[in-house]
């Protein structure tokens, strides 16, 4: 009658699904996509040709990569309309708010995305072959990767009360958005191959990570058919969370609030008293450390270079070497993930705390399309609907109010 008692856990995992795009051990630290290893697409690769290689499942030979990159760049423009809705926020909106609301809106200007107009949908024609369909629905993936930036940007600018910049032509992907941004004076530093080159690999290394809290998010709004604008939306809502897409602001937050390595034991022992979460340690794959956070710390490095160094990336690591020695984080696999130094290094470059999610919703959006696209085209593509077990109230009467205690 009161059904199998569940235990919480059923809650937070959900039923395993294949994919061939991003392959983690978290046992032993490995993170690949499409098969090669994070380590050498940091060293060798970059942004866009990543994109690819995670969307169609291989490195673009380079005639193939001059028509990926142009057509994605050419859409990185607003509809003016679109840049209406950007500005009618208040200043103090939170920009991932603000975000969600314009990856929704592109779904809102764009004709082709209204399912009911679609008459036979979209995607089920692509996946079977129609190649008319296949073509729309990658002009789809192109626009919302080149839009990201600008509408990321168009977020900063309303905060600032400041006309959106259009964007360039002629600048990489990561440079188009800092140019968009156009935050350099502000904050007296100018763009340059080191700093640009640090976001690139950062919007690589945030790319993809199979099946987490927001890429599912894509695939079972996606699996009712409806547009990749209002589908990518609802996955930047999912990202929103600060257990998710939030936790490099709860990490700068927290070493702002630790205020210098000296403080770091205290910080520790309240953790242990789990009166405190240590934002960027723990992960629910990976039992050692995040390779990322490998590489973001050597990307940190390089902006340090450039920028100089500050308390805060001394803080960071003081806490990290605290944590990492520490039984209570040991014995329970808490190491630190993508998000530990991301934050530092995004602070340093003069971005606001509450934009850091941006950052990573920016670059994520080819890892909701990726895994989009996958399950639209896969001949087993069904409306996403989990198992649930039931466990509330038998069947019982009706009771009239005035029987009520
Ligand atoms: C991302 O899924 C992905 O791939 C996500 C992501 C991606 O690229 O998409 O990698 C991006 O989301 C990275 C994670 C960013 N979030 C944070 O840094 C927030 C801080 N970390 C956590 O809150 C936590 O570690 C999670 C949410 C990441 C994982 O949570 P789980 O899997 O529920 O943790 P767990 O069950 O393994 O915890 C085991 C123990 C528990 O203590 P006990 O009950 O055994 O005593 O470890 C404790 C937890 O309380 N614990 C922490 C902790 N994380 C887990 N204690 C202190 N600080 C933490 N951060």
């Amino acid at each position: 009658e009161k059904g199998i008692r569940v235990s919480d856990s059923a809650y937070t995992n959900t039923a395993a699904v294949t994919s061939s795009i991003t392959f983690i051990d978290g046992g032993r630290g490995i993170l690949r996509y499409r098969g090669y290893p994070i380590e050498q697409l940091a060293r060798k690769s970059h942004f866009l040709e990543s994109a690819y290689l995670l969307i169609y499942g291989e490195l673009p030979t380079a005639q193939r990569y001059d028509a990926w990159s142009n057509e994605v760049l050419h859409h990185t423009y607003l509809h003016h309309d679109v840049e209406h809705v950007m500005s009618s926020f208040r200043y103090d909106s939170h920009p991932m708010a603000m975000l969600i609301s314009g990856f929704a809106a592109l779904g809102a200007f764009a004709p082709e995305a209204n399912p009911s107009l679609q008459g036979q949908n979209l995607y089920s024609n692509a996946a079977k072959g129609n190649v008319e369909a296949l073509a729309q629905m990658d002009k789809q993936i192109m626009r919302l990767i080149g839009k990201a930036p600008t509408l990321a940007a168009a977020t900063y600018r309303n905060r600032q009360g400041r006309p959106f910049n259009r964007p360039p032509t002629g600048l990489s992907y990561s440079g188009t958005f800092l140019y968009c941004l156009d935050q350099l004076s502000e904050h007296q530093y100018k763009p340059n191959a080191v700093l640009e080159r640090a976001l690139d690999i950062l919007f690589l290394l945030h790319a993809d990570h199979e099946m987490n809290c927001s890429t599912a998010t894509m695939v079972h709004v996606g699996s009712s058919l409806v547009d990749p604008y209002s589908a990518v939306a609802a996955s930047c809502a999912a990202l929103y969370g600060p257990l998710h897409g939030g936790a490099s602001e709860a990490v700068v937050r927290q070493l702002i609030d630790i205020n210098g390595p000296e403080n770091v034991p205290k910080f520790i022992e309240q953790v242990k008293r789990k009166e405190r979460n240590l934002a960027g340690f723990g992960h629910r794959v990976y039992r050692t450390t995040d390779p990322r956070s490998t590489i973001i710390r050597e990307v940190a490095e390089q902006v340090f270079s450039v920028t100089g160094r500050s308390k805060l990336l001394d803080t960071a690591l003081a806490l990290r070497d605290a944590a990492e020695k520490d039984d209570y984080f040991k014995s329970r696999n808490l190491h630190a993930n993508v998000d530990f130094f991301s934050g530092i290094i995004y602070q340093q470059m003069g971005f606001p705390l509450d934009f850091y999610p941006v950052l990573f919703a920016v670059p994520r959006v080819v890892g909701w399309l990726a895994h989009w696209r996958q399950a639209m085209l896969s001949p087993s593509q069904r409306i996403w609907r989990p198992k649930q077990i039931y466990i509330g109230a038998s069947e019982r009467d009706y009771v009239d109010v005035k029987q009520r205690e």
